[in-house]
């Protein structure tokens, strides 16, 4: 029994969980407007930061609203999809093209059911900024766990702005309202909760200022 994560049902219900939910945000100029016109730019920042893919397995760890997975799914040779909430797993099997072969797999990322070392890389996007710290910690020490050796983790994420940047006290506004636990992206580096020093790391901060990619050699 996969239960759904206290985060999620009570400060996220309205974004994902509930039914009402999938259908008004599965759409992707909302998407892009709630990430001020940086989703095409994110997305495929992160689809070039993964590398080639036509080799090995590669995991993306929660759905995306978008077609951020049917690209992935195009570039990759296999590729499984891993959500808490089968009704993000059943909008994805929806979206995907017919021929997309993708695996979905209900699981929760703070505690997969991967095999050590069965994946050649690993994705996260926007979700540990939706994660209380303990979550969030421990969905990046089981990405690290399920990620070969050698092989590559990309999250993309918020990230503190510069104080002139115009849009910095709207998002704090909005983040406070909307999204309690996002904020820890702005006054902590993702580094500082992997539970060890991974063998390379990079972060790269554009995109108008407001967020992050950042790129682990496990
Ligand atoms: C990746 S995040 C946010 C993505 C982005 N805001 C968007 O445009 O869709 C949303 C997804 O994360 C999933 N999620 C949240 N916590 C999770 C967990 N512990 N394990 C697996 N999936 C999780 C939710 O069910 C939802 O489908």
């Amino acid at each position: 029994m996969i239960a759904v994560p206290r985060y999620l049902a009570e400060t996220y219900w309205w974004a994902y969980v509930h039914p009402g939910a999938v259908r008004l945000f599965e759409r992707q100029w909302l998407v892009n407007l709630i990430l001020w016109g940086n989703f095409g730019r994110l997305r495929d920042a992160a689809l070039e930061a993964l590398g080639e893919c036509s080799q090995g397995r590669t995991l993306q760890v929660a759905c995306v609203y978008g077609d951020l997975t049917a690209r992935l799914a195009r570039k990759t040779a296999q590729l499984s999809v891993v959500d808490v909430l089968p009704v993000q797993l059943d909008n994805l099997a929806r979206k995907l093209p017919a021929d997309a072969s993708v695996e979905l797999v209900h699981g929760d990322s703070a505690s997969l059911g991967m095999p050590t070392a069965s994946y050649d890389r690993a994705l996260l996007f926007f979700l540990l900024h939706e994660q209380p710290e303990a979550a969030r910690r421990a969905t990046l020490a089981e990405a690290l766990r399920v990620v070969k050796p050698g092989g590559r983790i990309v999250i993309v994420d918020y990230h503190r702005p510069h104080p002139l940047n115009p849009l910095y006290w709207p998002m704090v506004g909005i983040l406070r309202t909307l999204e309690p636990f996002a904020l820890d992206l702005w006054r902590h580096g993702i580094g500082e909760w992997l539970p060890h020093e991974p063998a390379g790391m990079k972060t790269s901060r554009s995109f108008g200022g407001l967020y992050q990619l950042v790129t682990i050699t496990v």
